[in-house]
């Protein structure tokens, strides 16, 4: 049996991971709105990884007797003023997400649950890549700047990415 502390608090996080996956879509949509097809799929990509995320530990919880309850997902922002303002409003998000972990992890230190403290050593990892990968795409967009052949360039790289979900989780 989990702990009800941790229990609480996956299931607000997968909540949460609903709500990350809804939120880079409406990040997506406002990238189709401004001609920028590549980023619009590099956050696709991510709505699709966040929901893996919340699959994961949905499955988590079934396996550990945990029951989820869903909850109402709140509306998303939908604009912004510029590609960069949405990439750095996803790595504030991240940044949430990364605390949010830390919580729960020091939460299934204080109860002794191990088995959620080795589960959410993946997530933990996950989040320093999250951060850092979009570190890096805010640091491209900054190099480019307005330049119309820059952001071309960079929109079409986005474009490649694909989703694979990871190996042996
Ligand atoms: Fe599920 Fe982007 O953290």
């Amino acid at each position: 049996m989990l702990p009800q502390s941790v229990e609480k608090m996956l299931v607000d996080q997968i909540n949460f991971e609903i709500y990350s996956a809804y939120i880079y879509l409406a990040m997506g949509a406002y990238s189709d709105s401004i001609d920028m097809p590549g980023s619009a799929n590099w956050f696709k990509i991510q709505w699709e990884e966040e929901l893996f995320h919340a699959n994961k530990m949905y499955d988590y919880l079934l396996e550990r007797d945990g029951r989820q309850i869903f909850t109402a997902i709140p509306q998303p922002q939908t604009e912004w003023k510029s590609l960069q303002e949405a990439f750095e409003g996803a790595l504030a998000h991240e940044q949430i997400v990364t605390s949010r972990m830390n919580e729960i992890m020091a939460t299934a230190e204080q109860e002794r649950d191990y088995a959620t403290r080795s589960f959410l050593q993946w997530f933990i990892d996950e989040q320093v890549e999250e951060e850092s990968n979009v570190k890096e795409l805010i640091r491209q967009i900054k190099m480019v700047k307005d330049s119309g052949h820059g952001l071309y360039m960079l929109d079409k790289e986005l474009a490649a990415r694909t989703f694979t979900p990871p190996k042996g989780v």
